[in-house]
Order: structure tokens, then C-alpha cells, then sequence
């Protein structure tokens, strides 16, 4: 069975979440083909897609929500799966209780949900190096507002148990008979 995963990923950790899925798909026996959204494979081709993508400003990068709209006959039509990868940090929650992963779910997911009916849409922590953000970017690391990185922790937040379960599901749902 081929799945196709395509990714949007500005400094790579998304890419990173992607390429792990990938790994975890092969070892379970299927053929997963990792590409960039921008140019990734009709997914008519496949018989599965997973796709993913950074979020920022609440938002999924434009190659992964522009992949998502000019392929969604044919993704409606297979088995598809969603996944973002945003909040930064240790804490589930922000100060005022509030769930990070429901309340940072990127604004597209809810669109998405209604025209591909994905297995599953989930949201994961990412990662972020302040060293390497771009210009704009860090004009926004480095507002008044995120100081002591209050909105921005800084640091590897990925939690590979987590992804390595949720791409097991995937895996054990698409051999299921
Ligand atoms: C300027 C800026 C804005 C961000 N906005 C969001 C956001 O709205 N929601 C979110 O969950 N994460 C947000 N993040 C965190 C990134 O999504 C996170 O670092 C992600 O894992 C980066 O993935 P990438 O390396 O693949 O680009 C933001 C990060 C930066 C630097």
C-alpha cells in the first residue's frame, strides 16, 4: 500500500514529524513517500495521505492548505490524515486554562474536516531556534510580548512517543482487512 506524506515546514521540524511518520509506516510494511507540499505528488497516485503542517499566526503554511484545496477530490477520496505542528513549550496549557493544542488548532482544520473528513486531524509541539528565524520572524520573537519567551519557549518540544503512536494507528488502519 503506498501512503503519501506531504509537509510544510519553515525551519524544519515539521519535516522532521513527517520524515518520522515515514519511518514508522515502513517499518509496519507500507510504502511512504515523503515530499515538500509545494511539490508533492498527485495523491490520485497513492492509496493514502498524510499531511502536515507548521502553524503560524494560527495558520497552516500556504503550500500545505494550497496542496489540501487543489487535490481535495481526490484526497476525499482515500483515507487521509492531518497533522500540525505548533504549540512551543512543556505545558498543555496557556495562563488562562485554556488547552493549547484546541485552542492553537490551526483556523484551515476546521474547513479541512468538512471536505476531506479526515481518520484524524492532531496536533503536535514543535520546535523552535531563535537563532534561526528569519527577519520577520524574528521581529516577532522579539516583541515585548514574548519576553522571557512567554509566548515563544525556545527548544525541541516534539514528542516522538506520541507521533510514533498516532503513525502506528495510522498504519494499523490502513492493513486492517
Ligand atoms: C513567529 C512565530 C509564530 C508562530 N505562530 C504559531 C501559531 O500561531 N500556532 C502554533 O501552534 N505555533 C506557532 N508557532 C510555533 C511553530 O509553529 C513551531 O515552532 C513549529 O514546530 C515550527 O515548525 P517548522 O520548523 O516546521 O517551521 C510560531 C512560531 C513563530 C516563530
Amino acid at each position: 500500500m503506498r501512503v503519501l506524506i506531504a509537509y510544510a515546514s519553515r525551519y524544519g521540524a515539521t519535516q522532521g514529524i513527517a520524515e518520522r511518520i515515514a519511518a514508522t509506516l515502513r517499518q509496519q510494511g507500507l510504502e511512504a513517500t515523503v515530499q515538500p507540499a509545494r511539490q508533492a505528488a498527485d495523491p490520485a497516485g497513492y492509496d493514502a495521505a498524510v499531511i502536515g503542517s507548521a502553524a503560524y499566526y494560527f495558520h497552516w503554511m500556504k503550500p500545505a492548505a494550497s496542496f489540501v484545496r487543489r487535490n481535495a477530490r481526490a484526497l476525499a477520496n482515500r483515507p487521509v490524515w492531518l497533522f500540525s505542528s505548533g504549540p512551543l513549550g512543556t505545558k498543555d496549557k496557556d495562563d488562562q486554562g485554556r488547552d493549547l493544542r484546541e485552542f492553537l488548532e490551526p483556523k484551515e482544520i476546521a474547513k479541512f474536516r468538512e471536505t476531506l473528513k479526515p481518520r484524524d486531524h492532531r496536533v503536535f509541539f514543535g520546535a523552535m531556534d531563535s537563532a534561526k528565524l528569519g527577519f520577520l520572524h524574528r521581529l516577532v520573537y522579539k516583541l515585548p510580548a514574548n519576553r522571557d519567551n512567554a509566548l515563544f519557549p525556545q527548544g525541541d518540544f516534539r514528542n516522538w512517543t506520541e507521533i510514533d503512536s498516532w503513525a502506528a494507528t495510522i498504519a494499523h488502519s490502513l492493513k486492517a482487512p
